[in-house]
């Protein structure tokens, strides 16, 4: 395991502080862990047209693929809320968990998800998270594109 809970939430609460959420003033950070013991960190990205903004997830994992990183995805730490009041636990929105789905099949991997805040959350993995889950392998398996 390259990055441990608490270092990688720390480096989501340090992703959350500079998250552009003035509409919402919720505001989230992610940290994704790989293999090699990198960490590439997400905020969301809110925008006047309020149906454009961008989770701290998707940010995070489009940062990590426009580097070029594929595989390797081990854990992932999501910390967030409203603006300066008490955190309580998030976990990824649904369309984070696809976003994230694909990252992670770059790799076959099934990382941990470790969700910051108050209240007790398990340590969840993904499939639990996204089970029966879309990916690659079913555009593979009907004559689709392979993903690279
Ligand atoms: N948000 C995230 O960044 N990640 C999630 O998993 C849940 C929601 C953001 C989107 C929006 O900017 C704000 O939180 C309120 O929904």
């Amino acid at each position: 395991m390259s990055a441990d809970r608490d270092s990688l939430l720390a480096a989501a609460r340090a992703a959350m502080a500079r998250a552009y959420a003035p509409y919402s003033r919720f505001h989230v950070g992610a940290a994704l862990a790989f293999a090699d013991g990198s960490i590439v960190t997400g905020a969301n990205v809110e925008n006047a047209s309020y149906g454009l903004s961008l989770c701290a997830e998707t940010v995070a994992v489009a940062k990590a693929m426009a580097e070029g990183r594929r595989g390797g995805l081990v854990a992932l730490a999501i910390v967030g809320g409203p603006e300066g009041a008490p955190h309580a636990a998030v976990t990824p929105c649904g369309r984070c968990r696809q976003v994230l789905n694909e990252l992670a099949g770059t790799g076959g991997t099934d990382p941990l998800v470790w969700c910051g805040g108050e209240g007790a959350m398990p340590d969840l993995r993904l499939s639990q998270l996204l089970p029966h889950a879309f990916g690659p392998a079913d555009l593979r398996d009907n004559g689709g594109a392979e993903a690279r």
